[in-house]
C-alpha cells in the first residue's frame, strides 16, 4: 500500500523559491539519467547495477558529491558536522519507521528490498514498519511504503552487535526516479582500504544529546585501519573484523554517524560497503563509528540469498 504524503517536486520547487542560501548549502545531484534506466532494467536490476558502464556513472555522481563535501568539510554542524543534503544527491536513502516514528535508515537495493541494521528490525513486526522514501525530510514528502517481511541476519548477535544486518522486502515495486534508486552492494570478498572517503547519511541526531534533523544530513569520513580502531577507546575484544569496520576519526568532533542513523547507508566509490552499525556517543574524538562490513562472505551471501529469491520467483532465474 503506498500513501502519497506530499510531492518531492513540490518540496524541492520550494526549496527553490526560498532563500537562495539554502539552495546554496543544500547538497545535490542529478540521478535522472540513471534512474530512466534503473526503471527500464528493474527486473534484474542487480545485472543492471553491475554494469560496468553504469558503475562507472555511479561512481562519477559519488565523485562529485564527495568533492563537495570534502570542500565544505570545515562547516560546523551536522550528521555531527554534516551538511545539509538533497534525497537527489543519495536516492537510495530511506528513513525506516516504525508505528509512523522515524527510528532508523536504510537503503533502496532492489525494487522490493530495503538493507538496514539488524537492531533497527529486532523488536518490531512487519505490519508496524514502513519506509519513507524519495523525500529529503524527515517526516514529510516523498511516499510511505508498508514493509511486508523483515529479516535478521541468523548470525546477529544482540550483545556483541555481530552480523549488524538485516532486510525488508516491501508489498510495493518500486518505481525508479531521480529521488528513489537503488544502489550496488558491495561485491563478496572486497577488502577496505583504511583512509579510504566514505559517505554516510542519514536523520540522525546532530550532536550526541542533540535531537535528530528534519533536513538529510550527509557527511565524508574515512576508513580506519583494524590495528588502529582497535587500539582506540572503543573496547578492543567488542570490534569483530569479520563483520565489522570503523570510520571516522580519532579528533574531536570531526563527522560521524550517531543515534538516528544506524541502518542507514555508508557509500563507497559509489557502492554500499556498509551499514551504520554502532558507536559510544557520536564524533567524542577517541571512537570511530563502527559499520557493518557488507562484504563479508556471511553477509554478502546472506543477503543475496533473500533478495535473489525475488528474481526467481518473477521468473528471473537468480542463482540462490
Ligand atoms: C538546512 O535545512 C534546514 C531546513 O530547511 C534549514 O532550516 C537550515 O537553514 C539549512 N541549513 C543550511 C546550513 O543550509
Ligand atoms: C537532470 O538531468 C536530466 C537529463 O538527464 C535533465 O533533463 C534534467 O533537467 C536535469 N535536472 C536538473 C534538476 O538539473
Amino acid at each position: 500500500m503506498i500513501t502519497t504524503i506530499l510531492s518531492a517536486a513540490l518540496l524541492s520547487a520550494s526549496i527553490l523559491k526560498g532563500d537562495p542560501d539554502v539552495l546554496d548549502q543544500t547538497l545535490d545531484l542529478n540521478y535522472t539519467g540513471l534512474a530512466g534506466q534503473a526503471e527500464l532494467n528493474k527486473n534484474d536490476v542487480l545485472s543492471f547495477l553491475n554494469q560496468r558502464d553504469i558503475r562507472e556513472q555511479y561512481q562519477i555522481l559519488h565523485e562529485t558529491l564527495l568533492s563537495k563535501l570534502v570542500a565544505e568539510a570545515d562547516s560546523t554542524r551536522r550528521i555531527v558536522r554534516g551538511r545539509n543534503t538533497s534525497i537527489a544527491a543519495v536516492p537510495w536513502q530511506a528513513s525506516l519507521r516504525r508505528r509512523g516514528r522515524p527510528i532508523c535508515g536504510a537503503s533502496v537495493i532492489t525494487p522490493q528490498w530495503l538493507i538496514t541494521a539488524a537492531h533497527c528490525l529486532l523488536s518490531a513486526r512487519p505490519s508496524e514498519l514502513t519506509v519513507r522514501l524519495g523525500s529529503s525530510w524527515k517526516s514529510h514528502g516523498g511516499q510511505l511504503y508498508d514493509v511486508k517481511e523483515c529479516f535478521v541476519h541468523p548470525r546477529y548477535n544482540a550483545h556483541s552487535k555481530q552480523h549488524d544486518v538485516g532486510l525488508m522486502q516491501l508489498y510495493a515495486t518500486l518505481r525508479f526516479s531521480a529521488s528513489v534508486m537503488p544502489i550496488r552492494l558491495v561485491d563478496e570478498g572486497i577488502r577496505i582500504l583504511a583512509g579510504r572517503p566514505a559517505v554516510v547519511s542519514g536523520w540522525g541526531r546532530l550532536q550526541e544529546k542533540g535531537t535528530g534533523t528534519q533536513f538529510l544530513q550527509s557527511t565524508w569520513i574515512p576508513s580506519i585501519a583494524m590495528k588502529q580502531c582497535r587500539r582506540s577507546g572503543l573496547a578492543r575484544s567488542s570490534i569483530d573484523p569479520s563483520s565489522m569496520f570503523c570510520a571516522g576519526s580519532f579528533e574531536h568532533g570531526s563527522p560521524d554517524a550517531c543515534q538516528g542513523d544506524s541502518g542507514g547507508p555508508m557509500v563507497m566509490d559509489g557502492v554500499l560497503v556498509g551499514v551504520v552499525s554502532w558507536g559510544l556517543g557520536c564524533a567524542r574524538g577517541n571512537f570511530p563509528g563502527v559499520y557493518t562490513r557488507l562484504a563479508q562472505p556471511a553477509v554478502s551471501a546472506w543477503v543475496h540469498q533473500h533478495i535473489g529469491r525475488q528474481g526467481a520467483a518473477s521468473g528471473q532465474g537468480e542463482e540462490l
